[in-house]
């Protein structure tokens, strides 16, 4: 099977027409600039066996920055390379016109969990990564979709949305893919220079001493990370937060098998990173 190209609407409707009745369809979104952190998501589809479509969409209704917007890496032609090595069975690549016409008015919002962490930062971020995902929901209509832990709240509001709205869809999370240093792949890692690749890898380095320390209370979880990244140079740090896994809840005390994790973005360089780590 050759990988099928769609680049409209029509397109991809007349091209999934008929997959239905032969396979079940599972979904990655992405915003392309795709490295091993995607594939890792696209591999989990094509192994289920599913008729796996992957969409390459840089969502503006996301970006609450226009220059984040502008400077986001675009890499188009070894995307479709790297998708067609992966036997990728469709790949989407919308333009912003089809997604969003000229008269778009309607977009989705939830009201609890979307003002925290990345969403306390950026407003109406959650609401542009919500109202895409339905759109690209409603469009592909798959069986299941593929999210990464890596955006852990995203991943938390897309399983949200889709319990709150009946969808018949299956979220399927997969493990962050980090490199050989922990750093977090991401697409934002090209724009960090050699040196702060280095620094940025100390997160996860500094995360992990957290497993031997026998911390009890958050705030003194949250005082020697605070020192650790400081001393290492990432000092830039929007949130360092303790929550609970299961509801995004914050606790004051805690023990083992509370299904806890530190939640982290801070800037670099002028780049914004955001990781997360299971700590119970
Ligand atoms: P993007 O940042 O391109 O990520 C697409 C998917 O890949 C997301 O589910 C993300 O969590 C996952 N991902 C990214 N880096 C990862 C890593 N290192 N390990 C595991 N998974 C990783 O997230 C988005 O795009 C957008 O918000 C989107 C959902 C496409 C909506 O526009």
């Amino acid at each position: 099977m050759h990988t099928i190209i769609a680049r409209s609407l029509h397109s991809l409707k007349r091209n999934l027409n008929n997959v239905k009745v032969r396979k079940k369809i599972g979904l990655v979104p992405t915003m392309g600039c795709l490295h091993e952190g995607h594939l890792a998501l696209i591999k989990k589809s094509k192994n289920l066996n599913y008729f796996t479509v992957v969409t390459i969409f840089v969502n503006p209704l996301q970006f609450n920055n226009k220059s984040d917007l502008k400077k986001y890496p675009l890499q188009e032609k070894k995307d479709i390379e790297t998708l067609k090595k992966n036997y990728v069975d469709l790949v989407f690549i919308p333009k912003t016109q089809q997604i969003y016409p000229s008269d778009f008015s309607t977009y989705l919002k939830e009201i609890n969990h979307s003002n925290i962490l990345c969403g306390k930062y950026r407003a109406n971020h959650f609401s542009g990564v919500l109202t895409v995902v339905f759109k690209l929901f409603i469009l592909i209509q798959p069986d299941y979709a593929f999210f990464g832990k890596k955006d852990f709240q995203q991943l938390f509001l897309i399983k949200k949305m889709v319990k709150d709205l009946n969808l018949e869809i299956k979220i399927i999370s997969v493990n962050t893919v980090r490199d050989s240093n922990g750093l977090a792949l991401s697409s934002r890692n090209k724009l960090l220079n050699t040196k702060n690749q280095k620094i940025a890898s100390m997160i996860y380095t500094i995360f992990k001493k957290i497993e031997v320390k026998n911390f009890t209370k958050t705030r003194d979880l949250i005082l020697y990370l605070r020192k650790e990244l400081k001393i290492n140079g990432l000092v830039n740090i929007e949130y360092l937060e303790l929550r609970k896994s299961s509801n995004l809840e914050k606790v004051k005390t805690f023990k083992k098998g509370q299904g806890l994790r530190v939640f982290i973005a801070v800037y670099l360089g002028g780049i914004r990173l955001i990781d997360n780590f299971k700590i119970n």
